[in-house]
């Protein structure tokens, strides 16, 4: 259980909650507004979690780690702000989408103002090393986005440039926070281990975030299935219908894709039912959950460590 796991940081994950909340402060309105809006819906905060659970794991938390993983949601925040509008998908944390409420633009610019005040907070921070590494972190997930953009419609797309986007837009943010974690720890040795662990738990998570697309219960994930779908992205559900599929099921998910349309979303979930298209993505994050805790194994012994084990079996048994 998630409450389980985040009881072992419970007063610090408080404090960077606070943080968070603090941090929005703008004297324009609307930032605030939007900011808040997106902020007060919750979720997960499963980032912000890893990075406090790998500090504790290494000896300790500190400030600068508060500070750090309220950086690390912001940034966060910030892609869900511009992915929303960039998918044009309408529910996200169980309400309307930003640029529902307010509109494609304000979405786009209180994520800027987000992704900047993560940059502010940093350099807060005086870490160079870290500032090196979130530049780097932040300017890969952007090439991703692009990167699936340009890909829309493409049902030509494998396995390997399927996780290529994956690691790019979602597994990177993941290995910064417990990468992160390691350096304002002074941790160099540990740094690769906890780098490879969020990368790999990073495409478990967003692996199931691709078959929730498709059985998810909105009522759960606090999203609308289909939006995958209606944006032509090749995800791994249907590149495995169209590797193993017969030619008629192939067919209806080669153009549902080209056409960018969930107008036959109901077929095509039939058609993954039908290839086990959800099973065989589970295996492979399952592949990816393994090889997350195996990048934990030098580190020594203790309840965070376990905790972290534990968050990569959520990320593959989550409905939500
Ligand atoms: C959503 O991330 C974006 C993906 C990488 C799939 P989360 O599922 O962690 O979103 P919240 O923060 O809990 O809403
Ligand atoms: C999330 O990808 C990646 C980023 C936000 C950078 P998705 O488009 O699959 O995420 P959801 O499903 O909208 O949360
Ligand atoms: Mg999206
Ligand atoms: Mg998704």
């Amino acid at each position: 259980m998630i409450e389980d796991i985040r009881a072992i940081v419970a007063e610090e994950f408080g404090q960077v909650n606070d943080l968070i909340v603090n941090q929005l402060r703008s004297d324009v309105d609307m930032v605030e507004s939007v900011g808040h809006y997106i902020v007060a819906a919750g979720g997960k905060r499963l980032r912000p979690l890893l990075a406090l659970l790998a500090a504790k794991a290494l000896g300790g938390v500190g400030e600068a780690h508060i500070k750090f993983a309220a950086v690390i949601e912001f940034i966060h925040t910030a892609t869900l702000l511009h992915d929303d509008v960039v998918d044009i998908s309408s529910l996200r944390r169980g309400r309307p989408t930003a640029n529902e409420a307010f509109g494609n633009a304000p979405s786009v610019l209180v994520g800027d103002f987000m992704y900047t005040r993560a940059f502010q907070l940093m350099v807060q921070l005086g870490d160079l090393t870290l500032l090196h590494h979130m530049a780097n972190t932040t300017n890969i997930i952007a090439e991703g986005e692009v990167l699936q953009l340009v890909r829309a419609g493409d049902a030509t797309i494998n396995e390997s440039q399927y996780r290529e986007v994956i690691e790019r837009k979602t597994a990177i943010l993941f290995a910064a926070a417990c990468r992160g974690a390691a350096i304002l720890c002074g941790a160099t040795e540990q740094q690769q281990a906890l780098h490879d662990y969020g990368l790999h738990l990073g495409i478990a998570f967003q692996m199931i975030d691709d078959v929730l697309d498709y059985t998810g219960n909105p009522a759960e994930t606090g999203k609308n299935i289909g939006d995958d779908l209606n944006e032509g992205k090749t995800t791994l559900p249907l590149i495995h219908v169209l590797n193993t599929g017969s030619k008629s099921d192939r067919e209806l998910v080669f153009e549902a894709l080209q056409n960018k349309s969930s107008e036959r979303l109901v077929d095509v979930i039939a058609a993954v039912a039908r290839c086990k298209g959800t099973e065989y993505t589970t295996e492979q994050a399952l592949h990816h959950r393994h090889m997350a805790k195996a990048a934990l194994m030098d580190l020594s012994d203790s309840k965070a460590k376990t905790a972290l084990a534990d968050l990569a079996d959520l990320a593959v048994s989550r409905h939500h």
